[in-house]
């Protein structure tokens, strides 16, 4: 089945690249430090990165002291820019989608995977492949987009005052699990759609033991800061959790 390739467009690729150059974006506010908060010691082990990107985790995995470091990606344009700006002599692109990592012949000690599942519509597969890579007690830590935010089906997400404020979440079909569409850039961006439930029952059912989980949410000193993320109270953009295969 072909699978989405939607980071090699190149009016989508411009768009995201902005986005990840402004430094108070969401990822690096809310989801890498929680992302980075569920990460075991990192020293001397071998770490999968899956949907590396332009591969700026994979150069921070090394300093943490990994001793290899494997990114995998769909997108050829994301892996060129890895590997102009982010290359290591510890660090190994892979240009391929995540869903053939069966055919890595190697073992790893650390998966981890930042915002890129809600892109994978074999999610189940993805992890039975995931637990056999991994070394007995390998630890498994990824983002997602959250639940709440993959079910959007269209329309404004959000009941808004008459300033346009936003008033609360307008939440629609959550409990049917689908690929649905959105825009971001372009239309017509595949994201499939799993409820909460299903992510973690997936987890237990290949075997993992879930660890942790963190919805990161803005504090009072992130909203004084940075007032435009004042209606992360109302939802999570993101989902972190952390699997260890016991
Ligand atoms: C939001 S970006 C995140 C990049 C990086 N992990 C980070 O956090 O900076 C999502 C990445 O997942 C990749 N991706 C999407 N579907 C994929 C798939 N099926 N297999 C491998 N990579 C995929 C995209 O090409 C893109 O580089």
């Amino acid at each position: 089945m072909p699978k989405q390739n939607i980071y090699d467009n190149q009016t989508f690729f411009e768009g995201y690249k902005k986005i990840r150059e402004n430094e108070d974006n969401a990822n690096n506010i809310f989801e890498m430090p929680a992302l980075f908060s569920l990460l075991p010691e990192l020293n001397g082990k071998k770490i999968l990165d899956l949907g590396c990107g332009f591969g700026e985790h994979c150069v921070q995995y090394v300093q943490m002291g990994a001793e290899k470091v494997v990114g995998i990606d769909i997108s050829e344009k994301m892996l060129r820019t890895a590997t102009e700006e982010n290359s290591d002599p510890k660090i190994k692109y892979i240009n391929m989608p995540m869903e053939d990592i069966d055919k890595l012949d190697e073992k790893f000690d650390v998966v981890i995977s930042s915002l890129a599942f809600h892109y994978v519509e074999d999610f189940s597969g993805v992890v039975k492949n995931i637990y056999s890579l991994l070394n007995d007690g390998g630890v498994f830590v990824f983002s997602q987009e959250h639940p709440l935010n993959t079910c959007h089906t269209g329309g404004d997400r959000w009941t808004r005052d008459e300033n346009g404020n936003k008033v609360h979440l307008n939440l629609k079909n959550y409990c049917i699990e689908k690929e649905n569409e959105s825009s971001w850039f372009v239309d017509d961006v595949k994201k499939y759609h799993r409820m909460f439930s299903t992510i973690v029952n997936t987890l237990i059912e290949s075997g993992f033991f879930v660890e942790k989980m963190i919805e990161p949410t803005p504090d009072e000193d992130i909203i004084k800061k940075y007032p435009k993320y004042k209606d992360l109270c109302h939802k999570p953009d993101f989902l972190v959790i952390k699997a260890v295969k016991r």
